[in-house]
């Protein structure tokens, strides 16, 4: 079944959770529309985990098109979240307008998502206003590291839980269908979950969001530059892939790749033809 903004809202109404991955690419969409994941998020993660920054902040919007319209060209039920990159929509509402129209023509995103609470509402009621659906990001906003100073959990005292309140309420009277809240104390965001109408999507955020997003290389094992305490490993994809390239690198240098079957043949008589 398509995955729509309908489709999420209901199952909000429904308690049924809602499964996103982060993907970057045409191959690994397909495996994951094969395995009937909801959503899609092309995250700006791809700076981390496909370009090899330190952060997300020299993330482009050529990047994020890229990727975004290789992962669309995979999927046909998943619905398709894409990221606004760093300073594509905090400089004006007519930037975040623009770029967020880039994401959808370009990028053949379903959604797009922009980190930030309060002083982001102008623009996500402009993008929402522009037709085009919107996913809210709050709590540890990995765009904001230097301002935070680091990754840090968000939301632990009574002024910094009341501020993510007020932050989740403006932006779903922004307009936002979605919210994803990153390292929030997981009662706060139960808290905020059943005060929205909205699905929340949880990362580092406990149990009881509408639903769970985590990086792919994360939960398969393969990117092990850094383990966040939120990560379950599902499987060691990274160790799989290593064994294999050592048995590439073996057979190859043991002349048992490529073997008979692997080759192509011509008629000897052409050959004896070419001394
Ligand atoms: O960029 C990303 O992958 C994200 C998720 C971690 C929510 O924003």
């Amino acid at each position: 079944m398509k995955n729509t903004v309908n489709t999420l809202l209901q199952q909000k109404k429904e308690g049924k959770k809602i499964t996103m991955l982060t993907c970057y690419d045409y191959s690994t969409a397909k495996l994951m529309e094969e395995a009937g994941v909801n959503t899609i998020l092309v995250g700006d993660s791809l700076g981390n985990t496909i370009l090899g920054y330190e952060d997300t902040i020299q993330v482009t919007m050529e990047d994020m098109i890229h990727h975004c319209a290789a992962v669309s060209r995979g999927i046909h039920d998943i619905f398709l979240v894409c990221d606004m990159p760093f300073m594509s929509y905090q400089t004006s509402v007519y930037d975040a307008v623009v770029n967020a129209g880039r994401l959808m023509k370009e990028g053949h995103a379903n959604m797009v998502k922009l980190e930030g609470g309060v002083e982001v509402a102008p623009q996500i009621e402009a993008i929402v206003k522009a037709s085009i659906p919107v996913c809210a990001h709050i709590g540890l906003t990995p765009q904001s590291i230097n301002a935070f100073g680091g990754f840090k959990v968000q939301g632990k005292t009574e002024a910094a839980a009341k501020k993510l309140i007020a932050d989740a309420q403006a932006v779903q009277a922004a307009g936002a269908t979605m919210v994803v809240l990153e390292g929030v104390p997981a009662k706060l965001a139960a808290k905020i979950t059943e005060m929205l109408d909205i699905p929340t999507i949880g990362i580092g955020a406990g149990a009881e969001c509408d639903g769970q997003v985590l990086v792919y290389q994360d939960m398969l094992g393969m990117f092990t530059d850094y383990v966040p305490k939120f990560v379950r490993q599902f499987s060691s994809v990274g160790e799989i892939m290593k064994n294999a390239f050592k048995d590439y690198i073996e057979s190859v240098q043991n002349g048992s790749f490529p073997a008979e079957e692997h080759t192509y043949k011509i008629d000897d008589d052409i050959i004896e033809k070419l001394y």
